[in-house]
């Protein structure tokens, strides 16, 4: 049933020291319980049916590349709803997130909803920050359950300390970049690590650079996840370095040029909250 009834998101979950450090130190960490199972269930109606008004009919998985078969993106859906814009915009959310990342501020870079299906492919190993235009390394994705994730399908592995790397060259998502990784995850013996199945309303957040893949779902459900990316306040745009930056800088930090501050209408400063 569609009802805000715990809703708006503006009580704030301590971010433990233990996560400061996790994050700082390893380029990722898990905070449990950011969400109660009742404001999970609430918004989550929300949450479907944007995005399947972003992607009504995908094509079928066999028509699909690796990237296109790991999960379905809907992206940017607090535009399509308000609902999902007291989700997105939640100042529980951005506190945390500039808490861990150490900075006094955050803005929103974009949400999406990674809806992995049943059948769906492993995710391959990336480095999310190749896709951004932004001066900082200051960067990082809250990653959400939606619904419990089971051993099988499992939550997101992280090469621990690759955030310190910087851009490694894997590029885009995709077989390529999934070779890369893991040759150079093998030739530096990184220490790999996930967090496991997890309960929906727990969150894991990591860095822009931070090197992570994806297991399968061979489960019958579907494996639904809504992220949010921020970056800290006084960012920049950069010049595009590729493609898939111009589209970033088109979609995400629109009405921003390159060399200029990213402080546009789709990119609010959610911490210290808007003031209203
Ligand atoms: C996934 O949900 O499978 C991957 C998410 C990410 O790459 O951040
Ligand atoms: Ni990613």
């Amino acid at each position: 049933m569609k009802s805000i009834s715990s809703a708006p998101l503006d009580s704030l979950v301590a971010t433990t020291a233990t996560a400061v450090d996790e994050f700082r130190e390893l380029g990722h960490a898990h905070v449990p319980g950011v969400c109660s199972r009742d404001e999970v269930a609430s918004y989550r109606p929300f949450i479907s049916d944007a995005a399947q008004q972003r992607n009504p009919e995908p094509p079928p998985l066999e028509t699909r590349d690796t990237y296109g078969k790991a999960f379905v993106q809907s992206t940017n859906l607090w535009r399509l709803d308000d609902a999902v814009k007291a989700f997105v915009w939640a100042p529980r959310f951005a506190r945390l997130a500039a808490d861990l990342l150490g900075v006094p501020g955050v803005r929103l870079y974009h949400d999406q909803a990674l809806f992995k299906e049943v059948g769906g492919g492993p995710t391959p190993w990336h480095q999310d920050q190749v896709y951004w235009p932004l001066d900082t390394d200051r960067t990082i994705t809250m990653w959400m359950p939606l619904v419990d994730v089971p051993d099988e399908v499992g939550s997101m592995t992280f090469a621990s300390g690759s955030h310190r790397l910087g851009d490694i060259g894997a590029f885009d998502i995709s077989d390529a970049s999934d070779a890369t990784v893991e040759d150079l995850v093998t030739a530096r013996g990184l220490p790999l690590q996930t967090y496991g199945g997890m309960p929906a309303g727990d969150a894991t957040f990591h860095a822009g650079w931070t090197l992570h893949r994806a297991d399968a779902n061979p489960t019958t459900t579907n494996r639904e996840v809504f992220t949010v990316i921020w970056y800290a306040d006084g960012a920049r745009a950069t010049e595009p370095r590729n493609l898939y930056q111009q589209w970033d800088l088109h979609m995400w930090l629109k009405g921003t040029a390159p060399g200029e501050i990213a402080d546009g209408p789709r990119n609010p400063r959610l911490w210290p909250p808007p003031v209203t």
